[in-house]
């Protein structure tokens, strides 16, 4: 077999068979294909894409690139639950602890942080002590004695996905439907979760911009899944403005705290981070209606028992669980500086992104994967899309480190004001299987 015939046939918009994609991901990883090679077929899949058929081959190969977890020693069906990625988005580290304590072991594996958006390793790594990257002994000491495990990503999962990311990360290939349905369904499959809820971000800074691509991105996920017999669930949620208050990593975890204390409840991150640990619910068996799942939800927080799992979680992993409720024990930032409107108006939109790379530049995010964050920098969002503001409201705060120079004009540049009352539009754009 010959890796330009494979380059050949994709360019002309031909299918590659099952043995092609297996050739091609093994000498990917093994480094026996080049990468000008793989870069290459990665365009061409971009531009000509791939059938249902070769999607579900691709992910098989990349799974079977490494090692599959074996998850059969805890009790129960095991649910996991994956974003693709969106500024302030915290909800793993609110709902696993929710789902846990309803009795639904949730074991999940997470990522760091690039760009604009975070990732959930750096955020629990805010945690003092917290051990974020687990063996596989505690990982499933984790997950059979909290219902919950939390860790990044091994290297033996899905090593071809690694080293394919890489490369599409540099070759502007990563936005492609089968090609990010294969990344993500393959570490999922390898994970060995039974259920898995998608949160299919949908938006002009998501990797989805319209409904039209989202849904077909759902799908995709939801075919590869289905077909190996995972359960799987997919939610289609907006993504513009940041999710909830916090940007930055120990922010984040105070705003997730926050929460499962019962706090912001009517707040989209709040909603949909309830939402999803329902269908998670009621994938795990823990109950049979959305209703039935949503009421279980709400016990959890009100019962404390969702905030106690999370201390338990955090504490059986080397963590500081006083930390949770008393934040002066997270890390913090050198000072903090007030941006307030300069003007009066109605909040039309929130530039997510911005605000993202606005944060990534304090030091809560990663430019580059060696950058070193600082866990306490980020910002508070205290506005609101759909908010009337007068001149002089307080907007956004600014958590900086000390003698950071903070540029108050550039926060103000991420909002659109109007003059006129503007609404935000729902959060819950579409679902799949639910
Ligand atoms: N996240 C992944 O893990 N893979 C992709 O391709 C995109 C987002």
């Amino acid at each position: 077999m010959r890796m330009y015939d494979l380059i050949y046939t994709k360019k002309l918009g031909g299918a590659l068979s099952p043995d092609q994609i297996v050739f091609w991901v093994k000498g990917a990883a093994d480094g026996s294909i080049p990468d000008e090679q793989s870069a290459s077929l990665l365009m061409a899949i971009c531009w000509r894409g791939m059938t249902t058929e070769e999607t579900l081959a691709l992910t098989l190969a990349m799974r079977d690139s490494g090692k599959r977890l074996d998850l059969s020693a805890v009790p129960g069906l095991k649910v996991d639950k994956h974003s693709t990625g969106g500024v302030g988005d915290k909800t793993t580290m609110i709902l696993g602890p929710i789902v846990a304590a309803c009795g639904v072991p949730c074991p999940m594996f997470s990522g760091r942080g690039l760009g604009h958006t975070g990732g959930t390793v750096d955020k629990f790594e805010a945690i003092p002590g917290l051990n974020v990257e687990l063996s596989e002994a505690e990982f499933l000491r984790s997950l059979s004695e909290t219902r919950f495990a939390n860790s990044a990503q091994t290297a033996d999962i899905a090593p071809a996905d690694k080293k394919l990311y890489a490369l599409r990360d540099i070759t502007a290939t990563v936005e492609s439907i089968p090609l990010i349905t294969a990344s993500i369904m393959s570490k999922k499959l390898a994970g060995g979760a039974d259920a898995l809820v998608l949160d299919v971000k949908c938006g002009p800074t998501a990797f989805m911009k319209t409904l039209e691509d989202a849904r077909t991105l759902a799908q995709s996920m939801v075919n590869v899944g289905t077909a190996h017999g995972m359960q799987i669930r997919a939610l289609i949620t907006r993504m513009d403005a940041p999710l909830g208050w916090a940007i930055g990593n120990a922010l984040e975890i105070m705003e997730s705290v926050e929460i499962l204390r019962g706090e912001h409840a009517a707040g989209e991150l709040a909603q949909m981070s309830f939402r999803l640990a329902a269908e998670m619910l009621i994938m795990g068996g823990a109950a049979s209606t959305l209703a039935e799942a949503q009421a279980k939800v709400q016990a959890s927080i009100q019962d404390g028992s969702a905030l106690e799992t999370l201390r338990r979680f955090v504490a059986l992993n080397g963590g500081d669980a006083t930390s949770l409720d008393d934040f002066s024990r997270l890390p913090q930032a050198g000072q903090v500086v007030d941006v307030l409107a300069s003007q009066d108006g109605y909040i039309a939109d929130i530039d997510g992104r911005s605000l993202g790379i606005l944060a990534m530049d304090l030091g809560a995010g990663r430019r580059d994967r060696s950058d070193v964050l600082d866990l306490g920098v980020g910002i508070r969002v205290l506005a609101q899309v759909g908010q009337k503001v007068a001149k002089g409201d307080l907007l956004f705060q600014v958590f900086a480190k000390a003698n950071q120079l903070v540029l108050p004009d550039l926060y103000l540049s991420t909002l659109r004001l109007t003059m006129n009352s503007t609404v935000q539009s729902p959060w819950l754009l579409a679902s799949i299987g639910c």
